[in-house]
């Protein structure tokens, strides 16, 4: 790897094509590749992006130029190809800047480069019904870092997992759920312990069913991961069930756009209280990213508040809400099965409702224990075990 490489961040950037020509134009240098590619970069996207360690802090790999620091119209003096086939520029005010032609075409902008990241983006895979559930083994996750990995692209693009052979004494799904990062602590702790309690300061603390929902839909930041870890479950009743959130709305897309839009529009409240804490957050239940893609579900049917609409909104909005809860009852959406001691949930909390039926606690114990991490630390721990 060349000096360039090093200092421009933690990656390493394989040489796709080499460098084969330059050409400065007034605003910009159009770059040829040797697959014939022809990149432009304009004088101010170069000049910001120079790697040098004036430019670039080399303990941190953090920028210190602020490109507000160099005239606008700074031009390019002199550009050509290095005899280590970087693109050496000398600035007209005399800085120079070197880019490893690997790091270069990685982030290219034209039009055919944008694309093909684009087309490398992880894709969230749908699944209904009929889902070839992702099942992983403890041992494997603990102790083999390839394993970890492949665990971890399934709860990224699958979003439901199962793993099987983990201990069954309390407090150890702490260690798997840290083969990640930390575990995001909320009011009812690090580690959660679901059973049926008579002072219950939640409905998922009895024995009622629990309808299909997201984990603290109370929050602004809904936990991205959730798991849910079974040390006992000798009571009849009480399967899981998990549904798709994405693949709900991306058919309600499809078949009543309306009431998908409505749902992508109009906020609902969902609320949590206790003796010592109230949450509340207003959002809608479908949240879109920047492409309009779905990128989020917010669902809790026994933690909503009442419907505060305007007039002409409500209507609309009771029946889309209507509408989606129908469609999460639809079997074609749903997985349901039953957890057994040892075994866990591990799902997208974001994207993947899950439920549970109804248990008689006269029949028997039952004690799964559960815990949250954010979305955040997934795709970092995913991008250093691929590195
Ligand atoms: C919960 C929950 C599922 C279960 O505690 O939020 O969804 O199977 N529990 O008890
Ligand atoms: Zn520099
Ligand atoms: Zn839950």
């Amino acid at each position: 790897m060349n000096t360039a490489a090093a200092f421009a961040d933690f990656r390493t950037y394989p040489l796709i094509s080499a460098l084969t020509g330059v050409q400065t134009l007034a605003d910009r240098v159009l770059v040829r590749w040797a697959d014939d590619r022809v990149s432009p970069f304009h004088h101010q996207w170069l000049r910001d992006n120079c790697p040098c360690p004036q430019c670039v802090y080399t303990v941190t790999r953090e920028q210190v130029l602020e490109i507000v620091d160099v005239a606008q119209d700074l031009m390019a003096d002199n550009v050509s190809i290095d005899n280590d086939g970087c693109l050496a520029v000398v600035w007209q005010d005399g800085h120079c800047s070197r880019f490893d032609p690997g790091w270069l075409r990685a982030h290219a902008y034209d039009d055919e480069s944008r694309a093909e990241r684009q087309q490398r983006k992880p894709v969230a895979r749908l699944w209904h019904s009929d889902l070839q559930l992702p099942v992983f083994e403890y041992q494997a996750l603990m102790n083999d870092s390839d394993a970890l990995l492949q665990w971890l692209l399934a709860v990224r693009d699958v979003g439901l997992t199962q793993v099987r052979g983990v201990p069954t004494e309390p407090g150890s799904l702490k260690l798997i759920a840290q083969r990640i990062s930390f575990i995001r602590e909320s009011n009812f702790g690090v580690l959660f312990n679901v059973q049926s309690k008579a002072d219950a300061d939640s409905n998922a603390y009895t024995a009622f069913n629990l309808p299909l929902h997201s984990d603290l839909p109370t929050r602004e930041l809904q936990p991205g991961l959730q798991f849910l870890h079974c040390l006992v479950n000798d009571a009849e009743g009480g399967e899981s069930i998990f549904v798709d959130g994405f693949a709900i709305a991306d058919a309600l897309r499809r078949e009543d756009p309306e009431s998908f839009k409505n749902l992508c529009e109009i906020p609902v409240e969902f609320r949590n209280k206790d003796r010592h804490s109230d949450y509340r957050c207003l959002a809608p239940i479908i949240a879109l990213n920047a492409l309009g893609q779905v990128s989020e579900i917010r669902m809790a049917n026994f933690l909503r508040g009442p419907f505060d609409a305007s007039v002409e909104q409500m209507p609309r909005l009771y029946k889309a809400y209507r509408r989606f809860i129908a469609m999460t009852r639809e079997p074609r959406f749903r997985l349901i099965q039953r957890l057994n001691p040892g075994e866990l949930w591990c799902f997208d909390n974001r994207r993947t409702l899950h439920a549970r039926n109804a248990f008689d606690p006269a029949t028997g114990a039952r004690h799964f224990q559960g815990c949250y991490v954010d979305r955040d630390e997934l795709l970092s721990r995913i991008l250093v075990l691929q590195r």
